[in-house]
């Protein structure tokens, strides 16, 4: 199918002010992946950032990377890898802990899914302080794998994790200062 037209999806990101706590503004995504047409947008504007990076993986943590991951995976011909809190994955897995606003937080992978060398994506819906998808880089890393790029629907450019993820490069489709 021809790629979708590239529509101005800020235009369907709600904001809440003061959620979920005085002072952010929540930047909510589900209603670009309730219209067809934004989210055929956003699969197809997201694919086309990272196409030519020969990625054989993307990998992306629950629950909200959950949502284009996998849709952008097959865009680009690539395998998904799922990243979850502790204790979901049936098999062996690696873990690893980083640093929230309040305390810390873990996320495991499947150990045998990444082969040494592999490309591997980054993907989250959303980038604030980079805790996150610091975190996946690290299992990718620890695996053997090479990071090519972190790629996002949204970047919370005032809150710094872009500088937090260098030196690897960050992608974002709709940016906030
Ligand atoms: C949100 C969002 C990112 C992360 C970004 O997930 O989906 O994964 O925060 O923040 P960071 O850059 O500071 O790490 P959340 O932890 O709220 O979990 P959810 O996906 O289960 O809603
Ligand atoms: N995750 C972390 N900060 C967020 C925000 N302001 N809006 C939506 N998701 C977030």
């Amino acid at each position: 199918r021809p790629p979708a037209d590239a529509l101005d999806l800020r235009a369907h990101i709600v904001d809440l002010p003061d959620h979920p706590e005085p002072g952010v503004i929540f930047r909510d995504i589900t209603p670009v992946l309730a219209h067809p047409e934004a989210l055929a947008s956003a699969v197809d504007q997201l694919t086309a950032l990272t196409a030519e990076l020969g990625v054989e993986r993307v990998i992306a943590a629950e629950a909200r990377g959950f949502l284009l991951g996998p849709a952008l995976a097959r865009e680009l011909g690539a395998g998904f890898l799922l990243a979850r809190k502790p204790g979901k994955l049936p098999r062996e897995t690696i873990a690893v802990s980083y640093e929230l606003e309040y305390g810390t937080d873990h996320l495991e992978v499947h150990a045998d899914l990444l082969p040494p060398g592999t490309r591997v994506l980054v993907h989250d819906d959303l980038l604030a302080t980079g805790g996150t998808a610091g975190a996946l880089c690290s299992l990718v890393e620890r695996l053997g794998g090479e990071v090519v790029a972190c790629s996002f629907l949204v970047e919370l450019g005032f809150l710094g994790g872009r500088a937090a993820l260098a030196p690897h490069d960050v992608h974002a489709l709709v940016r906030y200062d």
